[in-house]
């Protein structure tokens, strides 16, 4: 896109997460727990046509640079976004999400009789496998809608 088609300003410091699967920024956004009381400013572009993607969603996140564990969790609803950590305008650092192994305390397991979900203080874990997640103490496999399974 070019600069005079940029649907939301530049910004100074912080980290654009770009090639967002069109529509999933707001799962992103819950991935990462920011729920917006954190008082950081953040932009969203939803759904911008992208060449590669057809559809993208853009979010930059100001005064806050995001390390590559947390964001490696958003390869599971959006494999194709790029990191873009931003310093003095500068994109100083551009990464693409890595898919992680194990995913802990993110994603809630969808059989209610899971130790997870019986109110115990048990965090949940996921093993990551190639076309889902599965729950390390049940063993209930979770293919496909993974957002509809973020923990509040
Ligand atoms: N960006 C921004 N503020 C800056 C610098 C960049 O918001 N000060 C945004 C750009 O708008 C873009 C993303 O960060 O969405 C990556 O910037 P850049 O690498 O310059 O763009 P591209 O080359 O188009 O990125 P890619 O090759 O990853 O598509
Ligand atoms: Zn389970």
């Amino acid at each position: 896109m070019s600069e005079h088609e940029l649907r939301v300003s530049k910004i100074r410091n912080g980290t654009v997460i770009d090639h967002v699967s069109g529509g999933q920024s707001l799962n992103v956004l819950a991935i990462l727990g920011i729920d917006g009381t954190e008082g950081s400013v953040l932009s969203i572009a939803m759904n911008v046509p992208s060449g590669r993607l057809g559809r993208k969603d853009i979010l930059k996140i100001e005064g806050r640079e995001l390390n590559q564990d947390e964001v490696d969790v958003l390869s599971l609803i959006a494999p194709e976004a790029t990191i873009n950590i931003i310093r003095d305008f500068e994109v100083v650092e551009k990464s693409r999400v890595e898919r992680p192994h194990r995913v802990r305390g993110i994603l809630s397991c969808p059989n209610h009789n899971c130790i997870t979900q019986s109110g115990e203080p048990v965090r949940s874990d996921f093993e990551v496998l190639d076309d889902g997640v599965r729950c390390l103490y049940c063993g209930t496999i979770v293919r496909e809608h993974l957002a509809q399974h973020l923990l509040e």
